[in-house]
């Protein structure tokens, strides 16, 4: 990219712009020293800025003695100014676009000195994450964390002209509400002027762009900030960033179409990638085949139930079992023992929960070798092979237990022997829609339910009727964009009805009191006539991740927080002083300084 610089006192060019059509051009430069190699009578300094790096040379003799005494002060990260002219280089560099020229320094100035930097600001760094973090200001000088925001910036600017293009209008919604329940717990901020009350931090925009819709505004979106107390991972952080959209008027199709035509024109735009339509699948085959509601279609391997073929042989674990499911893994049957007790293992860790793996090789001459050979004869474990197209060379893997449990685990086992077996091309990207979610999720200990999506979700229009009788096989006007096995957005036809909305908050087992409490101002806008509306949030700083070929989000955001939800940069969360609290009027023992 060539960016236009001001031509000004500290520089005529940026560090990645002169090539060798320059040669003889008078220039000023400013950026940070790379590196300086002393050679005797020869010094170079590699000058690196956002833009690039380009050599400068001083010689013994030809160069300045001031600025030869100069050079032989600067240190990694030293702030310096030059004047000099172009010229050719004798050895190229073939890696870097101005590896052809270097300056002949005629006046060099230290603008500001360094101290030596933690690690090395270069791609391959010897800094860990942790030291890295803490200096993150110095690691975002490095080429390969700087293009990743610069990544971000072009999808963000993208994402502005589809929509902007497609009649959205950008509405910022403030970030001090009241608490909107989406499943995690609210970030809260005490109340100065209305001591012992709290606002909430948003969880996401949903009440408000539903307002927005109320108000007319038809088309809106904003890429917001939103914020989670919920457990980190690679793919989640406390706060993070949506592109939110919300239209009126609008059926699920519309809604589809649309968000389908932002992604491909994203990955078109910034990456020159031509995405295919995307497939749409319901969440009971995405659960059926691949155990899991965001499934990675990069690969089949898909998951195939064997209870007709394998109960009712004296193998107790399976006969008791709800569900005993397997997938194939192709040309696996040469596994060794120890290789299948690595699985085992792996299936037994507690993030997985299974009890134990049977497997089933096929072997190259038709027979078959398993875990249960004393259950199960040749003909038996044929009926197996049949079943879930296993052929010979191929390893069958087995677990079983309660059906929901066990989807979940062979999908993750499925994952795992896709990553083992290279079998997800690193370049691809294979998008798609789950669809036909279920409304209400069961929650055991609470003995009620959850809206799986939120409470605003509509249900679908051919299971309205099973509400009263059946709520928990009612399905909801709801999706998710999934590529790659990574859930990049979620959203819904929404309830514009009033007494639907009641009917369910009744359902998630609020009283009327709670609903009013909570929800009592959009239940009183829906008597203010509500358009039909929905929409979909895609989680940004994921797609940025995606996109950029990574799987952890931390690397897409400037200043991220760790695992533990700490910036360990500013230090942060920090105890206040017993000032703050009290003006607060937040009385709490020992977290005062
Ligand atoms: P949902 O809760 O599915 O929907 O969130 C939308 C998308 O946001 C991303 N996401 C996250 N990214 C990083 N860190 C997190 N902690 C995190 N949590 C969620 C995911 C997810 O798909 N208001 C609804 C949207 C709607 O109905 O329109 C909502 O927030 O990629």
């Amino acid at each position: 990219m060539v960016v236009k610089i001001n031509n000004n006192m500290f520089r005529t060019h940026n560090c990645g712009v002169l090539r060798i059509e320059d040669v003889g051009k008078e220039v000023v430069l400013s950026g940070w020293v790379q590196k300086v190699r002393d050679k005797g009578g020869m010094i170079w300094v590699d000058l690196r800025d956002r833009y690039g790096i380009t050599q400068l040379i001083f010689e013994e003799g030809k160069s300045d003695p001031a600025d030869l005494e100069r050079v032989k002060k600067l240190g990694r990260e030293y702030v310096v100014k030059v004047e000099g002219s172009v010229v050719e280089r004798i050895a190229k560099n073939e890696n870097i676009p101005t590896g052809h020229i270097e300056i002949t320094v005629k006046h060099l100035d230290i603008l500001n000195s360094s101290k030596v930097p933690p690690f090395i600001i270069e791609d391959q760094t010897d800094g860990g994450e942790d030291l890295r973090m803490k200096f993150r200001y110095l690691d975002l000088r490095r080429n390969v964390v700087r293009k990743n925001l610069e990544l971000r910036h072009k999808i963000n600017q993208s994402t502005r002209h589809y929509l902007d293009e497609h009649g959205f209008i950008e509405v910022e919604t403030p970030v001090l509400i009241k608490s909107t329940p989406e499943g995690a717990r609210d970030f809260v901020v005490p109340s100065r002027m209305n001591q012992g009350e709290f606002y909430a931090l948003p969880q996401s925009p949903q009440t408000f762009k539903q307002l927005l819709m109320v108000s007319g505004l038809d088309r809106y979106y904003q890429i917001v900030k939103c914020f989670r107390d919920e457990d980190l991972r690679a793919d989640r952080q406390p706060e993070f960033t949506q592109i939110d959209c919300e239209m009126s008027f609008v059926d699920r199709e519309q809604i589809l179409e649309t968000f389908e035509g932002l992604t491909k024109y994203l990955f078109r735009e910034t990456l020159g990638v031509s995405l295919e339509q995307f497939p749409r699948m319901s969440y009971q085959e995405a659960m059926e085949k691949y155990g899991s509601d965001k499934p990675d279609i990069r690969f089949e391997m898909h998951i195939a139930s064997i209870s007709e073929v394998a109960q009712g042989k004296g193998f107790n674990v399976f006969d008791q079992s709800e569900a005993i499911l397997a997938i194939v893994v192709p040309g696996a049957a040469e596994y060794s023992r120890k290789q299948i007790d690595q699985l085992t293992e792996w299936v037994r860790r507690p993030q997985i929960g299974a009890k134990g793996m049977v497997f089933v090789k096929c072997l190259p001459d038709g027979g078959y070798k398993s875990s249960v050979d004393k259950f199960y004869s040749q003909e038996d474990l044929k009926n197996w092979a049949q079943t879930t197209g296993a052929e010979s060379g191929d390893l069958i893997l087995v677990l079983s237990g309660p059906k929901d449990n066990t989807l979940k685990a062979i999908g993750e086992l499925r994952l795992e022997m896709g990553r083992r077996l290279n079998l997800m091309d690193a370049q691809g990207y294979r998008p798609l829609w789950v669809v036909d979610f279920p409304l209400l999720e069961w929650d055991d200990n609470a003995q009620r339910y959850h809206a799986m999506h939120h409470p605003f979700t509509s249900p679908s229009k051919e299971d309205r009727h099973l509400l009263d009788e059946d709520a928990g096989s009612v399905r909801a006007n709801a999706y998710d964009l999934v590529i790659n096995g990574v859930e990049i957005g979620g959203g819904s036809i929404r309830i514009h009805d009033r007494s639907l909305q009641q009917q369910m908050f009744r359902l998630l087992g609020f009283t009327e009191e709670e609903a009013a409490a909570q929800f009592g101002f959009l239940m009183q806008a829906f008597e203010y006539g509500a358009p039909p509306h929905g929409g979909i949030a895609f989680g940004f700083d994921r797609l940025c991740a995606l996109m950029g070929g990574s799987d952890s989000i931390r690397d897409y955001i400037a200043f991220p927080k760790n695992n533990a939800g700490r910036d360990v940069m500013i230090d942060s969360p920090s105890a206040i002083s017993k000032e703050q609290l009290d003006e607060l009027g937040l009385d709490i023992q020992g977290f005062t300084h």
